[in-house]
């Protein structure tokens, strides 16, 4: 990867404890907008309001165990409702058949594994599975009850599926998945964006001021709580004071830890979060009035571990921080589109120049991309530009 070597050596130096405290590789992307300190914060300020909490989880347990030890578990839960990639796809053109005829991705690909979790999921069987693995990739030291009365409020067959491919008769159904990269600034590109079927976007996702460059449909907005309360606090100076809502937009969230779980359901309930981390939070401030359980979706455990085991192992798993590892927001959301739909392009994802760009699209003046060690972006650049070579998305570049 020529250029990110030297960002990779610092990242390594980094997680061998050198300079725990300031991360200034310098990099970040669709992903964390939290403050640069945020190793250790994650690691021990869990209580620190504002701090990247994302990972830590007071259980502490080691999310490396989770994905080195078992296997990819087979998914074995009721399958009631059927995946989208199960409904039969009409597209001529879908990426599934690019990846199907790719040596490499075809053997990585697993479309039938489920993306979403909903109720029909919780069963004794899923339970004793997901309780082995540490969050993001199962449930391992959370509490029995609390997932389950999250998980029986998703209980609607929408909440089992993005969009249901029986509204596209004639076949393709096309995404763009949006990162806030700096390479948007000055991109133009909001037209192309808005002329997709479902536009993604996720995290500090500031839109006003930008329509030309970013568009201004929003189909999903992806986060983990974390990242949301994080994105408002960061980037607020740049106008991004609300979570985008609308009638039609879907929340997508990425279940990174407890709180995922116990704002979910208050959200749900239209009630204020009851305990834990984001007690006394009123959801309604983030998703606005009218949340139920159809505008939630809930990436599925075992979907994240699949997509971590498959194509995101990074060598940060085998650190002493591998625990605080998972992949970025922005890697969540561009491959359960491409898990999903049937075309799919990626805007604002890091590409090999992202030196000349700023870190977000909307910073005044420019800013190098911010590194964080929970996430290895430099990974996900290889796989963005290797999806892009295999035909299989659309990486913008410029
Ligand atoms: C879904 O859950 C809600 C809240 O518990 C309940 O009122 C509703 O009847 C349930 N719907 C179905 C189809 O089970
Ligand atoms: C964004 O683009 C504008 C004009 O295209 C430029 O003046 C500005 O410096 C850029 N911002 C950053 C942070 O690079």
């Amino acid at each position: 990867m020529g250029a990110p070597r030297g960002a990779r050596l610092c990242l390594l130096l980094l997680l061998a404890g050198v300079t725990l405290w300031l991360l200034l590789c310098g990099r970040g992307r669709a992903t964390q907008p939290a403050p640069k300190a945020s190793l250790l914060q994650q690691r021990t300020l869990r209580l620190v309001p504002g701090g990247m909490s994302q990972v830590a989880g007071s259980h502490g347990l080691s999310r490396e165990s989770s994905i080195n030890r078992g296997k990819l578990s087979k998914y074995s839960g009721p399958g009631k409702a059927k995946p989208t990639k199960d409904q039969p796809s009409s597209c001529p053109h879908s990426l599934t058949l690019k990846v199907k005829a790719d040596p490499r991705f075809g053997k990585l690909f697993r479309f039938h594994i489920p993306v979403l979790m909903w109720g029909w999921h919780f069963t004794p069987e899923t339970w004793d599975r997901l309780k082995e693995r540490s969050v993001p990739y199962g449930w391992q030291g959370l509490s029995y009850t609390a997932i389950a009365s999250t998980l029986h409020l998703l209980n609607d067959s929408s909440n089992s599926w993005l969009f249901n491919k029986a509204w596209f008769p004639d076949g393709c159904v096309r995404c763009a998945v949006v990162g806030n990269g700096g390479i948007l600034n000055g991109s133009r590109q909001g037209k192309a964006i808005d002329a997709h079927d479902f536009v993604f976007r996720l995290n500090g996702a500031v839109i006003k001021g930008f329509e030309d460059d970013v568009g201004t449909k929003t189909s999903f907005y992806g986060f983990t709580v974390n990242t949301m309360k994080n994105s408002l606090i960061a980037y607020r100076q740049y106008g991004f004071t609300q979570i985008p809502q609308s009638k039609d937009l879907r929340y997508i969230l990425i279940p990174s830890d407890m709180r995922d779980y116990v704002m979910l359901k208050s959200a749900i309930l239209g009630s204020p979060v009851q305990d834990g981390y984001d007690k006394g939070d009123e959801p309604r401030t983030y998703f606005g009035p009218e949340a139920s359980a159809k505008k939630f979706k809930l990436l599925h455990p075992d979907f994240i571990h699949y997509l971590t085991a498959r194509f995101l192992r990074s060598e940060i798993l085998n650190t002493e921080f591998g625990y605080l590892y998972m992949p970025s927001t922005g890697a969540l959301m561009l491959l359960t589109a491409l898990h999903t739909c049937d075309q799919v392009s990626a805007y604002g994802f890091i590409t090999d120049n992202y030196r000349e760009f700023s870190d977000h699209y909307y910073e005044r003046e420019k800013k190098p991309l911010v590194f964080y060690a929970n996430h290895d972006m430099l990974l996900e650049a290889e796989l963005w530009k290797s999806l892009h070579r295999a035909g299989i998305m659309k990486l913008y570049q410029r």
